[in-house]
């Protein structure tokens, strides 16, 4: 696969190509390879810069060092930034049969990032599109295309829980929810900011339109804002508080070198604020590492 260089007439149609039987064959291959992820979390905010990144990174270290079975997904194309915060850039891929083998954290957590394809650090992602104006028509359509694509040649195996990073904008979950086959829920981050909570309030609506049920919200860098605080947020909107992540400098600079927070400062205000948000995530999922016998994915 090469989603770098797909093309807008793959999607689109080329009048001759079979484009909804390949993307019906897709789907198909994607429901196999899922088929032994228990559940599938999406980390929303609708803002960009809030932490939905650090919040997945962190919650999937949690759930690992508790002894789950943890997969992140990058479904931010243009911005990606998990391979890197999960220490797991510049590895080199696997291909076995058809499939990607992703990469694992030290932790153990599998990573898929469109950073992982992408031939150089400088590169970005691009469409390829007769116009401009077209890639930006067909983005949707073509982003929902490559995370298709993702999900369909990507060997996760057994999972019990895939976390799915989003980039910044409330029409992104919808795209999410098109491809995998079931969401168990959202995540939504936010700061203390009106601002963020104007677009925050947006995703969580956007959220239920897309029939995924919200699991809470996390406040992220409590503390340094002095807007209107996540507790506020989530009862206007009727949600549960995960968790209030205080600011910690230390925080981001595990995540740019790639390090796990939560091992190296486990006694810290965010570490500790993490683990109780990823305790009710779990809770609110009934995940359990003991009751999960699966069979292993039928593809290879
Ligand atoms: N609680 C926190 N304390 C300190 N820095 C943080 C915290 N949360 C996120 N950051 C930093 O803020 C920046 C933006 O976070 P990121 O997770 O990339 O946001 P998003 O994915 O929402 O765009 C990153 O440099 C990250 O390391
Ligand atoms: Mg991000």
């Amino acid at each position: 696969m090469s989603p770098a260089h797909k093309r807008y007439r793959d999607i689109t149609g080329d009048g001759g190509s079979d484009v909804v039987g390949q993307v019906t064959a897709q789907q198909a291959r994607l429901r196999e390879r899922m088929a032994a992820i228990r559940s599938v979390v999406a980390v929303v905010s609708g803002k960009g810069g809030v932490g939905k990144s650090t919040v997945t990174a962190n919650l999937a270290a949690c759930f690992a060092r508790d002894g789950l079975r943890v997969g992140v997904l990058d479904a931010d194309l243009n911005g990606p930034s998990m391979a890197k915060m999960m220490g797991v850039r510049g590895r080199s891929l696997v291909v076995a049969g058809g499939a990607i083998e992703p990469p694992a954290s030290r932790l153990g957590v599998k990573v898929m990032s469109m950073d992982l394809l992408l031939p150089s650090d400088d590169a970005p992602l691009t469409w390829e599109a007769a116009t401009q104006d077209e890639a930006y028509t067909w983005r949707g359509t073509m982003e929902a295309n490559a995370l298709r694509e993702f999900l369909a040649d990507t060997r996760w195996g057994a999972l019990d829980v895939l976390l799915v990073d989003l980039p910044p904008g409330t029409d992104r979950l919808a795209t999410v929810a098109s491809v995998v086959p079931v969401l168990a829920g959202t995540i939504v981050v936010t700061i203390a900011s009106e601002v963020a909570h104007l677009i925050v309030k947006k995703s969580i609506t956007a959220a239920r339109q897309a029939r995924a049920r919200v699991l809470g919200l996390v406040e992220n860098m409590a503390g340094l804002f002095s807007g209107p605080d996540g507790a506020r947020l989530a009862c206007e909107a009727g949600i549960p508080l995960l968790g209030s992540v205080p600011f910690d400098r230390a925080m981001a600079e595990a995540a740019d070198r790639g390090e796990s927070f939560i091992e190296r400062a486990p006694d810290s205000a965010a570490a500790r604020a993490m683990l109780a948000a990823a305790a009710a995530v779990r809770a609110a999922l009934a995940l359990r590492s003991s009751d999960l016998p699966l069979a292993p994915p039928a593809v290879d």
